[in-house]
């Protein structure tokens, strides 16, 4: 079986495919019946999941309350901007699928290896054929562009890419990469990305000032600490890629500069007001008349923000010289265990999609004294590929044994931006 294939070396080099399924069922507690038949594909039993509302459960009814406004919000958003086709990025298990083809749009579900290995083949056993021929799935890892550009490929003509709950998980490298692949896939097929996630803080803190007034604070807190332990990275230093301040349990990001970030690489953005007067969620139902009001008001300043490509805009020449440098070679992992030492080379890129056979090979070599990892012809290490170095590191007894060699620029950039360097590189 190809590492690619295998759940559990997937999962490994990135946990945040686990987080899919909450969305989920969020959903189908709100009320989503498309949601509850999609967990019961998976055989995941009703008792497992339902819960009745508890007006005082201030950790799961704000969330499912978080979770429904971003979808309908999205979901909104998209139907808005007419296009005829939706790349859902990522998609984890969610049932815009069957909404979206419902509407007569094409759509590609787009996520982890971990997650479409899954997901793919149940909602192709649920689809009837009538949208059968409009429904895709694509593995991405999306600081791969080529992932993103072959997923792109399968939909003709401009592609609304909608992305809800992905970029609280990426490091400041990976929303770089994310953003420049954003760009260029528009800047080729036209259309626009419409992320929800943009203002995350916001639409977070607008429901538990709702529904937990003065605790709205804490568990701001409580969900951030969440996240970090979901991913390597720190949420609040990393959101959006720019750095935020917490002051006495309220939280201020600077969106101007965010907002400049994106400017810098050629995206321009729109902000489209989750708020309608028409706004109607099934988790109103669960709610108090004043809990409404009061969430109605807060989220008259959250956004999503709609997000097209600057046709003149071009790095692309800069990352092409980066990248000649050490060469656009395919991925390869060679490796050999001798007398207790691991020596590994690793070539092309080393992203979520890739790094499960380093993982595999690292395993398969048993109990291991000493690591040589060779980086020289690595083209690119993201969060994935970091984790099993770290794995790997961490396996060590003797921390010392651990070396890294040929660490070339891009490897080294990567490295000093997420502090790996601290530990991984030896002369530091
Ligand atoms: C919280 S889930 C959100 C999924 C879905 N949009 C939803 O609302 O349920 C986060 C998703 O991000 C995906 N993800 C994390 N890192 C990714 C990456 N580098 N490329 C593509 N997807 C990624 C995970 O596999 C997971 O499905």
């Amino acid at each position: 079986m190809s590492a690619n294939n295998n759940k559990d070396l997937n999962t490994a080099v990135n946990p945040t495919s686990n987080t899919a399924v909450t969305t989920l069922i969020m959903l189908a507690n709100a009320g989503y019946d498309k949601a509850s038949e999609i967990l019961e594909y998976m055989g995941i039993e009703r008792e497992t999941f339902f819960r009745e509302t508890d007006p005082n459960d201030m950790l799961n009814r704000p969330s499912d309350i978080v979770r429904e406004l971003r979808y309908v919000a999205l979901n909104r958003t998209i139907e808005e901007t007419g296009y005829q086709n939706l790349m859902d990025l990522p998609c984890g298990y969610t049932p815009k699928v069957f909404e979206f083809t419902a509407k007569g749009m094409n759509y590609n579900g787009c996520d982890l290896p971990a997650v479409i290995n899954d997901f793919a083949p149940l909602i192709e056993s649920m689809a009837d054929d009538e949208i059968k021929n409009r429904i895709h799935f694509s593995v991405v890892d999306v600081t791969n562009y080529e992932s993103m550009k072959a997923a792109a490929d399968k939909l003709e003509g401009p592609v609304c890419i909608a992305t809800e709950g992905l970029t609280v998980y990426l490091n400041s490298d990976e929303h770089t990469r994310l953003f420049r692949n954003i760009r260029r896939i528009l800047q080729e097929k036209g259309g626009c990305w419409l992320n929800s996630d943009a203002e995350t803080v916001e639409y977070y803190m607008a429901v538990y000032k709702a529904v937990a007034k003065e605790k709205a604070g804490e568990l701001m807190r409580a969900v951030t600490r969440g996240f970090g332990s979901q991913s390597d990275t720190n949420f609040v230093q990393q959101h959006a890629g720019v750095a935020q301040q917490r002051k006495e349990g309220s939280w201020s990001v600077d969106y101007d500069a965010i907002e400049a970030g994106y400017k810098k690489l050629g995206l321009r953005v729109e902000k489209i007001p989750y708020y309608r007067d028409d706004l109607q969620l099934r988790l109103y139902s669960k709610m108090s008349a004043e809990e409404i009001e009061r969430l109605k008001e807060n989220i008259k300043h959250v956004n999503v923000w709609k997000v097209t490509a600057d046709p003149d805009f071009d790095d692309n020449k800069k990352i092409q010289q980066k990248t000649e440098e050490i060469g656009d070679l395919p991925f390869e992992v060679k490796s050999e265990v001798k007398d207790g030492v691991f020596s590994v080379s690793i070539r092309g890129r080393m992203d979520t999609i890739t790094s499960p056979e380093l993982l595999k090979q690292f395993r398969e070599a048993g109990e291991v004294k000493e690591i040589r990892v060779d980086v020289s012809q690595m083209a690119y290490v993201s969060s994935a590929g970091l984790r099993v170095l770290l794995m790997m590191y961490k396996s060590l007894e003797n921390k010392d044994r651990f070396e890294l060699n040929g660490v070339n620029d891009t490897v080294r950039e990567i490295l000093e931006t997420t502090g790996f360097d601290q530990f991984l590189l030896k002369e530091v």
